[in-house]
């Protein structure tokens, strides 16, 4: 049972989490923190009953171990989704039923083209507004970027996703002080399924930040094809595309040196005939203004950004636009799409490992 009630003139949108590991504590946690004149933190949900009852402590919510209570509290407006990936598309749809004033769903919105079906039909009958947090989407150097763009939305040839960063813990040991960090599994990569579950891991978990910014160049992926797709140690990816008459190259290299002297990097590209954008984001976690982005065409450079915040802010900041009526949620079917175009990434990128082993 919740035990906890919102303080008389505590600010308006109560928020709940279910799931409360490293992102609701590093990444949510602090956002909120900054935002505190608009959020408060509710209730905090976690199936592990210490992790819940200590985060809610941090931040003077109510805490439970079940899903239902924290959809049951009328102090929850907004329902934030942190659990792993599997648990996404059911907790969405309940968080809709429940009649919630919104969802955030942590990337990504769900694992496969069936769950966004069952989705669509829960957020069309329920009118729930749904956002995925796939940060960059909500960075204002990418929106900022996105007006700058302008003919290259329609004629860039070539995107590409870059990114090499150290392990997420050394950025969440920034942040805070992480409780009950899960233990990175061994993997092993001579074996083409694990493999396979690596690059899943890697494109809905990692370039899916990058994903719906790829689709704005290219609208129409009925004709995806994965060229190549291969997992690197320690963790990473290398994965070639072609969609809609693009080149699309996504990369990933996570170290395993915590102190490695070299500059974390995350760039997105866009390339075409007359025009080129790039746009350099900052590392997951790390909440230090937004991404820049520079448009060149010809002799003229046009840049944008720094901003002041981030995605992950921009992220609760919209959700207080759509709470209080000024803004928009993104059609779901949007979103619905965005996944179904990582999700045949993921499973031309299968296809090619399983090729090759056989
Ligand atoms: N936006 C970002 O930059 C970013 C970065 C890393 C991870 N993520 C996403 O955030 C989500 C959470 O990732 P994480 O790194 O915090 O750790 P995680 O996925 O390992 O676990 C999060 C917590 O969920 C709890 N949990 C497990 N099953 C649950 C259930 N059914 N209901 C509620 N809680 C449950 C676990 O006990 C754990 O405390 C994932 O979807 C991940 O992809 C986002």
């Amino acid at each position: 049972m919740p035990q906890h009630a919102a303080a008389a003139g505590a600010p308006a949108i109560g928020v709940g989490f279910l799931g409360a590991g490293p992102v609701t504590q590093a990444i949510h946690l602090p956002s909120l923190a900054r935002l505190d004149e608009t959020f408060r933190v509710a209730h905090v949900m976690d199936v592990d009953s210490a992790v819940a009852s200590t985060v809610a402590a941090r931040v003077g919510a109510s805490h439970s171990a079940s899903m239902e209570s924290l959809l049951d509290d009328p102090a929850v407006d907004v329902v934030a989704i942190c659990s792993p990936h599997q648990f996404h598309a059911a907790q969405v749809i309940a968080a809709c039923r429940a009649g919630k004033k919104a969802v955030l769903c942590e990337k990504p919105f769900a694992v496969s083209a069936d769950e966004a079906a069952e989705i669509a039909a829960v957020s069309a009958e329920t009118g729930v507004p749904i956002l995925v947090g796939a940060m960059h989407t909500f960075d204002p150097g990418w929106l900022a970027a996105e007006e700058l763009a302008g003919g290259l939305l329609r004629s860039a040839h070539t995107l590409r996703s870059s990114i090499v960063l150290p392990p997420n813990a050394r950025f969440e040991d920034f942040a805070t002080e992480v409780i009950a960090r899960p233990a990175a599994p061994e993997r092993d990569l001579e074996d083409p399924a694990v493999v396979a579950a690596v690059l899943e891991g890697g494109i809905l978990g990692l370039a899916i930040h990058d994903l719906p910014l790829v689709r704005r160049f290219v609208p129409d992926f009925a004709d995806l094809e994965v060229l190549r797709a291969e997992a690197v140690r320690p963790f990473g990816y290398v994965v070639l595309v072609r969609a809609g008459g693009r080149t699309i190259e996504l990369t990933a290299q996570i170290s395993s040196g915590a102190t490695a002297a070299w500059k974390p990097d995350w760039t997105f590209e866009a390339v075409g005939p007359d025009s080129a954008l790039t746009i350099t984001f900052t590392p997951s976690y790390v909440q230090a203004g937004s991404a820049v982005a520079e448009l060149t065409a010809g002799a003229r450079t046009q840049a944008a950004g720094p901003f002041g915040h981030n995605g992950y802010e921009g992220e609760w900041r919209r959700i207080a636009g759509i709470v209080g009526g000024t803004e928009r949620a993104p059609a779901a079917s949007q979103l619905i799409d965005d996944l179904r175009f990582a999700v045949a990434i993921v499973d031309g990128a299968r296809a090619r490992v399983l090729e090759a082993a056989a």
